[in-house]
Order: C-alpha cells, then sequence, then structure tokens
C-alpha cells in the first residue's frame, strides 16, 4: 500500500504528446461498420474466449455442460463483457464532454478528448452489434449499478474520470490483446478486439497522463474521497462483467452459477490478471488504500 507521500511522475508535456496522439488518430482509426465483415456467420464449434478464461471454468457446473454449452456460454459471457464496455463507454464519453466544456477546445488535450469521444462512439456501435452477433441479448444491469453509474458520470471529476476510464480501459484491453492472436477464438470476436487494442492504446495513454496530472494537484480530503469512489467504481464493473441472466441462458441455476462464479479461483485469477496493470498505476500513485482497497479485494481484483 502506498501513501500520499508517493512522489508524482515527473511532469510531462501535456501538449506534445496530445500532438502525437492526434497524429496517431489520423493514421490508424477505423470504421467498424466498413471494416468488419457483419454478415459472415459465427461459427458455433469455436469459442468467442479461451475456455480458460469463462467464469465457471474448473468449477462442477463446467464439468456439467456439454461442449456446445461451454462454447455458447463463452459467447454469451463476451456479449456480457462487451455490455459491460458499451455501459462504461457511454459514461466515459458524458464525463468527456463535461471535462472538455471547462477547457480551452483550440488546446491539443481537449481536441484529443473530443477525438476520444467519437471514439468510443464508434465502439459502442460495434459492441452493440457484437453482441446481436454472439446470440444475446444486452442484458440490463441490476437497478443499484445502473443509478450508481448515472450519478457517476454526473459527479466525476478530473482524476476519478481518468482513473476510471483507465480502469476498465485497462480490463478490457487485457482480454482483446489476448484474443486478437488467437486462433481458437472466433474471427469476429479477433476482428473487434484487433480495432478495440489500437484505438484504446491511446485512450489509456491520455488517461494514465490525464490523471496523473490531475492527481498531484489534489489534496488529501479530495484523494480520500477519490479513493473511495475509486474503489466503488472498480468493484461495480468487475463484479457486472458477467451478467448472471447468462448462466440462464445455457440451462444453469442463474444464482448458483454466479456464486460459484463468484468463488471459482480460476475467475478470480482472470481477473487479477486482466486488472494487474491499471493495479500497478493506480496504486504506486496512492489511489488504491483505506476503505477504496477493500472494495478492489472484494472484487478479486487484488488475488
Ligand atoms: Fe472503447
Ligand atoms: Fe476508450
Amino acid at each position: 500500500m502506498t501513501a500520499d507521500t508517493t512522489a508524482p511522475p515527473k511532469p510531462t508535456d501535456r501538449e506534445g504528446i496530445a500532438k502525437r496522439l492526434l497524429r496517431g488518430s489520423a493514421k490508424a482509426s477505423f470504421d467498424p461498420l466498413v471494416e468488419i465483415d457483419w454478415d459472415a456467420p459465427v461459427d458455433k464449434d469455436m469459442w468467442a474466449v479461451r475456455p480458460e478464461r469463462v467464469s465457471l471454468y474448473g468449477t462442477y457446473l463446467w464439468e456439467r455442460l456439454t461442449d456446445e454449452q461451454r462454447k455458447e456460454l463463452s459467447r454469451l459471457e463476451i456479449a456480457s463483457i462487451a455490455t459491460i464496455g458499451i455501459w462504461f463507454e457511454t459514461i466515459l464519453m458524458q464525463m468527456l464532454v463535461r471535462h472538455a466544456y471547462d477547457h480551452d477546445p483550440t488546446t491539443k488535450h481537449v481536441q484529443y478528448a473530443y477525438t476520444e469521444i467519437a471514439d468510443e462512439c464508434r465502439h459502442t456501435v460495434m459492441f452493440a452489434k457484437l453482441v446481436e452477433k454472439l446470440g444475446s441479448k444486452a442484458y440490463k444491469l441490476d437497478p443499484a449499478a445502473h443509478n450508481l453509474g448515472r450519478l457517476f458520470k454526473t459527479i466525476a471529476h478530473g482524476p476519478l474520470i481518468f482513473a476510471g476510464a483507465l480502469f476498465v480501459e485497462e480490463v478490457l484491453d487485457q482480454f482483446q490483446r489476448e484474443a486478437v492472436p488467437d486462433e481458437q477464438v472466433l474471427p469476429l470476436v479477433r476482428a473487434v478486439s484487433r480495432i478495440h487494442v489500437v484505438e484504446e492504446a491511446r485512450h489509456m495513454r491520455y488517461a494514465r497522463e490525464e490523471f496523473h496530472r490531475d492527481w498531484a494537484t489534489r489534496g488529501p480530503l479530495n484523494r480520500a474521497y477519490s479513493r473511495v469512489i475509486l474503489g466503488l467504481v472498480a468493484y461495480y464493473s468487475a463484479t457486472r462483467l458477467i451478467n448472471p441472466k447468462v448462466y440462464a441462458q445455457v440451462g444453469l441455476d442463474p444464482r448458483e452459477a454466479a456464486r460459484v462464479a463468484r468463488r471459482n479461483p480460476h475467475w478470480i485469477a482472470t481477473k487479477t490478471w486482466a486488472a494487474r496493470k491499471v493495479v500497478r498505476t493506480l496504486d504506486t500513485a496512492g489511489a488504491i488504500s483505506g476503505l477504496g482497497r477493500y472494495f478492489w479485494k472484494k472484487a478479486g481484483l487484488l488475488g
């Protein structure tokens, strides 16, 4: 656990970095509607994610499922994770609009915020189409998470906007980076992942940069408040990755399956693995401690 006294990273050239990110966006941005073959059929014999990453992998419920059901569950779980992606990208778009509202639009870093909003607009449509193609629905979140998301996107300030963004982006990114070269994974999932990995690399660079810059200016009270809210963001995002309704869709009891997944050491290890980079970044900055850290732990993000 790190204290408030952690030395902030050396000041960086905000405009210079934003300029490079804008140049990267001009060179490598993709329109998923054009790039991806949405009419290609989904091969039911393939996985949507490697089996070891499915939430029930290695449990007695996994043993009960046929190979066909396991593959269906992999498709539904990726659809569920994409739905959480849409949820958070929608939250992020609103937060970035609010962020830009307060700043000079002729600066490069604000122009990058607008560019990122445009990226996220395309991503949400891409993820929504993916959910449909995988044979799932965009299952609604439980009211507590849905309304806390509404509150968060309305009140979040500087460091929370970018630490929250970084958390969700890094977790999704780990799953997608692993999927891109994996030949047992559906070509559709790999194509979606490839686009997202390229564009999110810039978003994460931007989020890290803006988070550190803002965090360094905040006093102890603001930091303490931010740590608790950030813990809640991590908790609600990580514990909602797999909507229990997907278990019902493969014929399992959703409550039992959700309970088994929550305690599944493989699934906890997967979440810890997916969050390891962002945990390192935020923990080093002193943003994961106290009550906030309790939520990170409870969500299975610290092993
Ligand atoms: Fe995105
Ligand atoms: Fe993003």
